[in-house]
């Protein structure tokens, strides 16, 4: 009788159920109401004393051992699934798809939280606006060339209603509604009318900044862009403001960095300059202050703008600006 205990303990030791049928059967046998164990134990009654020494002992390892064997081969069951039927487990396995951020939102990113942590907040203003926001109040005089530079979608000629062909609409929204000082950047969509090729859209964004308080010099401007370029770019990186001309600042400068790519030296991307141009700046001048209520004897400023596409181009040396529109997974998918 003892080898007949010590089979079992071996069979059910060695126990595995891929179905639910077969944990029943387990059940059945071990368990369940007529089960071999029981058998036992009825058999046990019957043997001679000296004998039941080592089988009760032997006997109630194997009840308990059926009882946990039953437990861990139900949950095991469980666990894989394999016990609802209607899985089919042998499948392959259903695969995340997860995407990617787009390469405008990440450079985007990346130039508010430079300017954040100088202390620079972010404000917003629409894409749609009308002429005295986009131009008049930006020092654009009516019919001044300056304006041709831009050109111009509009949505009704009157009431003047355009889509913004800078974010500079943004600086007059933002000196309208709250007094010096100012620290912000205005990242946002612009439009403009030009044939869509490699090198131009009709659509495109930038990060403008600006500063108005008491005492604001050029030399802050300078500075500003300066530690915004060696974050951006790199320790070694350097800065040149190439005079320029903007309706609404005075002084203006183009904003150029030292090539990170060939350090300097002259390559593809600099076209053998050493320099590429990331966006164009200014003192405010003091016509836009007066225009937005703000009294230029007291307060001066500074300003910039950069374009997105053209930073993120430079980074990736990416070569044709339709690129980022088009959605094309293979290409956002390397970011
Ligand atoms: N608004 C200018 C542009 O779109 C850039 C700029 C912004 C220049 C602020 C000077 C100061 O070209």
């Amino acid at each position: 009788m003892l080898d007949q205990v010590k089979s079992f303990i071996s069979e059910i030791e060695n126990a595995v159920a891929k179905t639910e049928q077969e944990v029943e059967d387990f059940r059945l046998k071990f368990i369940g109401r007529n089960n071999v164990i029981n058998d036992l134990f009825e058999t046990f009654k019957t043997v001679p004393k000296e004998q039941k020494k080592e089988l009760g002992p032997a006997l109630n390892k194997l009840k308990g051992l059926a009882q946990s064997k039953l437990k861990e081969l139900s949950t095991s069951l469980q666990s894989t699934g394999i016990s609802t039927g209607d899985v089919d487990v042998t499948l392959p396995g259903a695969y995340n798809t997860e995407g990617s951020i787009h390469p405008i939102s990440q450079t985007r990113s990346r130039i508010i939280e430079i300017f954040e942590r100088q202390g620079f907040n972010v404000e917003e203003g629409p894409e749609i606006d009308n002429d005295w926001n986009n131009f008049t109040a930006l020092n654009f005089p009516e019919n001044h060339p300056a304006r041709e530079m831009q050109d111009t979608y509009f949505v009704t000629k009157t009431p003047d209603v355009l889509l913004r062909t800078h974010t500079s609409n943004v600086q007059v929204r933002l000196m309208n509604k709250k007094k010096p000082p100012i620290r912000s950047i205005m990242p946002g969509r612009v439009y403009r009318n030009e044939a869509i090729s490699a090198r131009a859209h009709c659509f495109f964004h930038q990060v403008e900044g600006l500063v108005v308080g008491e005492n604001v010099s050029f030399r802050d401007l300078k500075n500003t862009l300066y530690h915004f370029a060696k974050e951006m770019f790199g320790k070694e990186t350097k800065i040149r403001l190439r005079p320029s001309y903007f309706p609404f600042t005075e002084p203006s400068a183009e904003i150029d960095i030292s090539c990170f790519i060939c350090g300097g030296k002259g390559c593809k991307v600099c076209k053998g300059t050493g320099w590429v141009e990331i966006g164009g700046s200014g003192m405010v001048d003091p016509n836009v202050l007066k225009n937005c209520n703000i009294d230029p004897t007291k307060y001066s400023g500074f300003a910039f703008g950069m374009g997105v596409e053209r930073i993120t181009m430079l980074k990736y040396q990416i070569d044709d600006l339709r690129l980022f529109s088009e959605n094309d997974i293979r290409f956002l998918k390397q970011f």
